[in-house]
């Protein structure tokens, strides 16, 4: 972990001070490379759908994708966030339903952080409903905090602290998710 003065992080942010890189941009990538190899191995037949988490799996699907060697196709979800709070409210609600059909095929659904597991859990049972071949979850994230983790959690980029994350996707109240890197935000303490 490094400490986070640098003009150049201070432009990103707009002058909001960041307490530390938690995962910089060439260890996010190593780790992208090999989950993309993880799930090609995983996945020798059979159609895959790669469902991403929006809003925040954007990048790492980006980059995930692409490390990816075999067909797939690509398409979101969009549930219901924690707004501005820096806690989970235990509920989730779907307000973007993927088109494309999940019947028969192998679904991964992106995530970008695991915390408590309920967002998971409510969007697991919706999925499984849809008779996939079958279901997995990559998260890049684990804070490891979820008391029964989703037996669908199958790739995980890294450990989580247990710290309020921002950067590459992670978002606090929508800011902060351009950011290349992972950041811990100094105000949370969990
Ligand atoms: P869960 O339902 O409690 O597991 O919460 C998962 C969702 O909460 C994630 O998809 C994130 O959008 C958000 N979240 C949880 N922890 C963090 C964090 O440390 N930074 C940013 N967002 C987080
Ligand atoms: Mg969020």
């Amino acid at each position: 972990m490094s400490t986070l003065n640098s003009t150049e992080v201070l432009r990103r942010t707009g002058g909001r001070s960041i307490k530390s890189i938690v995962f910089d941009e060439a260890a996010i990538a190593e780790r992208v490379r090999a989950l993309g190899a993880e799930i090609t191995a995983a996945y020798p037949d059979g159609d895959l759908l790669v469902l991403g988490l929006l809003k925040g799996s954007f990048i790492f699907l980006g980059d995930l994708v692409r490390q990816i060697h075999r067909p797939l196709q690509v398409d979101f979800l969009v549930a219901s966030s924690y707004g501005a709070d820096m806690v989970s409210s235990g509920s989730v609600r779907l307000l973007y339903d993927p088109e494309t059909r999940l019947e028969g095929k192998h679904i991964v659904l992106v995530e970008d952080i695991v915390d408590t597991g309920t967002t998971l859990k409510r969007l697991t049972e919706v999925l499984r409903a849809r008779s996939p071949r079958s279901l997995a979850i990559c998260s890049l994230l684990d804070k490891n905090l979820a008391p029964h983790p989703p037996e669908e959690l199958r790739f995980v980029g890294f450990d989580a602290p247990p710290a309020f994350l921002v950067g590459y996707g992670l978002d606090h109240a929508e800011d902060f998710r351009h950011l290349p890197f992972i950041a811990d935000l100094e105000a949370y303490h969990a």
